[in-house]
């Protein structure tokens, strides 16, 4: 975390102070989740070896695009209402909620049960926040969190869906 608060910048933004400071908290928490996430994603598009590996590869940078997209648009409401945004590699790396991406795993099973885990993490994440924002009176911010929930939604599909049996059982990342 950072050593102190970041002070609140003055904004004709009507929003109550108290829904500006829950929506600033939940925007960052969900920012350094967010690089974090297009990290890793880049991280198996690099590394996995396999069968499968041109359309996971070419999959996985679509996934980057849009979330690079999603990271932008949440720091930048951070700083509509007044907050910073804390993207540096020291603040992602002290606030991640997700857990650390293995660097020595190759087999795309093992690139997708750990990219599993993570999108399954921020998107159950990205569920509470939204509830979150609008109890605080930040409807702006609810919908932000449904925009990004909505894509990482999409892109957990798409991964499972390269593991899933046709019963709906998971074979690898399964979180029991
Ligand atoms: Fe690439």
């Amino acid at each position: 975390m950072a050593a102190k608060s970041p002070p609140m910048h003055k904004t004709r933004n009507h929003l109550p102070s108290n829904a500006k400071a829950v929506a600033i908290d939940l925007l960052n928490a969900r920012l350094a989740d967010g690089i974090d996430l297009a990290l890793v994603t880049k991280q198996a598009h690099w590394n996995l070896k396999g069968p499968q590996f041109i359309g996971i590869h070419e999959m996985l940078d679509g996934f980057r695009t849009a979330q690079d997209e999603w990271n932008d648009t949440m720091a930048e409401r951070i700083v509509q209402v007044g907050g910073t945004a804390l993207g540096t590699t020291q603040t992602v790396a002290a606030s991640t909620k997700l857990a650390p991406y293995p660097t020595d795993v190759y087999a795309i099973a093992d690139h997708l049960a750990a990219l599993i885990d993570r999108f399954a993490d921020y998107a159950n994440a990205l569920h509470e926040n939204i509830d979150q924002a609008a109890d605080a009176g930040d409807a702006d911010t609810a919908d932000i969190f449904t925009e990004v929930s909505r894509g990482i939604d999409k892109q957990l599909w798409f991964l499972e869906a390269h593991v899933q049996e046709p019963t709906g059982h998971i074979r690898d990342g399964n979180r029991g």
